[in-house]
């Protein structure tokens, strides 16, 4: 009995893989970048939100695997459609946001975190990050209303 099951999990496994999504990793040209107020912040933001927020999306071997790659694929989706370091030639709206979500520990997501340690952030690079961010022009909260 076990060993149907086991059987099935492994064919059903096998079989996701077949499905498309997920496996493009592509990483469209960067046209332009934010005036960064500093190298430092720059390379704080490339560290804890440049996976999912540029075209400098590193993917490991791991997101090439179903169903992880089908996660990965949507928080790369989702990311870079809400906010694109590599992309400041379009509007970015959600920019104004950037140094609450650090504040309140939504950015980067929980979840990212455990494989990703050079992401976490210490309270200090938290505060040096949303800093710099103050300075660039483009992140100047517009009191919209998310
Ligand atoms: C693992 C992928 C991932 C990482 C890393 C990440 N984000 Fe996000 N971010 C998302 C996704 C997906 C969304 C859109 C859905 C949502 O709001 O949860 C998002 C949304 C946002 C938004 C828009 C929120 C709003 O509603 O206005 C901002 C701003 C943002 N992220 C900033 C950051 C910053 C700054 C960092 C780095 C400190 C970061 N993110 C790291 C995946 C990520």
């Amino acid at each position: 009995m076990l060993l149907r099951i086991l059987r099935w999990l492994i064919a059903f496994g096998v079989l996701i893989q077949l499905i498309p999504f997920g496996r493009q990793h592509t990483n469209p040209a960067v046209v332009r970048e934010p005036a960064w107020d500093s190298p430092q912040t720059r390379d704080l933001a490339k560290r804890a939100c440049f996976d999912c927020h540029s075209n400098e999306t590193v993917w490991p071997w791991y997101s090439g695997i179903a169903p992880v790659s089908w996660l990965t694929q949507r928080d790369v989706n989702g990311g870079r459609s809400h906010l694109n370091f590599s992309e400041w030639n379009k509007p970015q709206r959600h920019a104004p946001h950037a140094a609450e979500e650090i504040q309140k520990g939504d950015m980067p997501p929980w979840f990212y975190l455990p494989m990703h340690a050079a992401a976490r952030l210490t309270e200090a690079e938290k505060a040096s990050l949303i800093a710099g961010f103050q300075k660039m022009p483009g992140f100047e909260d517009t009191d919209e209303k998310h």
